[in-house]
């Protein structure tokens, strides 16, 4: 593989906090090991039509502690064919880019895979998701943050489910993966989690009305995934008609989740990523997604980490329900 003079940069799919203080660290990264560092607005969507500058030092100033992402985003149809991936080739010839590194979650990546696949291009990836689904890294920047917020938003609710005897349904984000409800359960002391991944088959409303918590609580929080067809909605209206003698309201919580100054935890992780990211180009690694398993920077090639099989650990919904009691 030639040398890298030149890298670019987008984020990519739902913004995530975190992504500036990954922004900043790769580009910082790479000034210091001698690359330039172009600057690729609006996701994909920038590199089709060009929307490309260089990044200096300063151009990441004071950005860390900042949500949303400054290079901006979108989730580009486009890029999805064959032709905007072409459009997108001749862009990064034009500005002389030799390799691309792209943050973003499952969609991204997917894209980025496609592309390195038909130009021969190196392409890094950064977990950037607050939905915690990419396989391959313990987590992902942008969760641990949403998690506190979803937290901040559960400790209020509970005030007022208390003060009215209410059951809330909350419904919060994670597309098919039930980690933030899951674990913001835990961290709220909610009374159960709806989530995709319980594998049992069975009613989950019914397993938490047969717990009996209503009995010994004076409000009851159930945390559930956002969902087309079973979200909060749903059931908050099965409990009105199923048991109309429960008081219930529904709370979506909605963008509110990926907004918000990221936690430090998530400011130690972009940094440490986007450093990685510098390092796999330099240690010759292409279509990888950097991973931190065990603490440790990890390659995840792209097929692995894009795959919608991340386990959540069955032991979290045993510290829910026995805590919950
Ligand atoms: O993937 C991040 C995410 O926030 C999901 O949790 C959610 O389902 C989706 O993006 C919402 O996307 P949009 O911002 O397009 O409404």
């Amino acid at each position: 593989m030639g040398k890298i003079n030149t890298i670019g940069i987008l984020t990519s799919g739902g913004d995530a906090p975190g992504m500036n203080a990954a922004i900043r660290a790769v580009t910082r990264s790479a000034i210091a090991n001698g690359m330039r560092v172009m600057a690729i607005y609006r996701g994909y969507e920038g590199l089709i039509t060009g929307e490309v500058r260089e990044f200096h030092t300063e151009d990441v100033s004071g950005i860390i502690g900042r949500g949303g992402t400054i290079l901006k985003t979108a989730r580009s149809q486009e890029f999805m064919t064959p032709e905007g991936r072409k459009k997108a080739f001749k862009v990064m010839k034009k500005n002389g880019i030799d390799a691309l590194v792209v943050i973003g979650g499952n969609g991204s990546l997917t894209g980025a895979r496609l592309f390195a696949q038909e130009y021969d291009v190196p392409c890094i990836g950064l977990p950037g998701t607050i939905d915690n689904d990419l396989s391959g890294t313990d987590l992902t920047i942008g969760y641990d943050t949403t998690l506190n917020t979803i937290m901040e938003c559960v400790d209020k609710i509970r005030d007022t489910a208390n003060s009215h005897e209410r059951i809330f349904f909350v419904e919060v984000m994670g597309r098919d993966a039930g980690f933030l409800a899951q674990n913001s359960a835990i961290a709220a002391g909610a009374e159960a989690a709806i989530i995709p991944e319980d594998s049992t088959g069975a009613d989950q409303l019914e397993q938490f009305i047969g717990r009996g918590i209503r009995k010994s609580k004076s409000s009851s929080i159930v945390i559930v995934s956002e969902s087309p067809k079973c979200g909060a909605m749903y059931y908050a209206d099965r409990v009105k008609k199923e048991y109309p003698e429960y008081d219930v309201r529904v709370s979506i919580l909605g963008h509110l989740q990926r907004g918000g100054s990221p936690s430090a935890g998530d400011r130690i992780l972009a940094s440490r990523m986007g450093l990685g990211a510098i390092q796999a180009l330099l240690d010759g690694q292409r279509n990888v997604m950097i991973g931190i398993r065990n603490d440790e920077i990890v390659y995840v090639p792209f097929s692995n980490a894009v795959k919608s099989d991340k386990p959540l650990k069955k032991d979290l919904i045993d510290v829910m329900n026995t805590l919950s009691i």
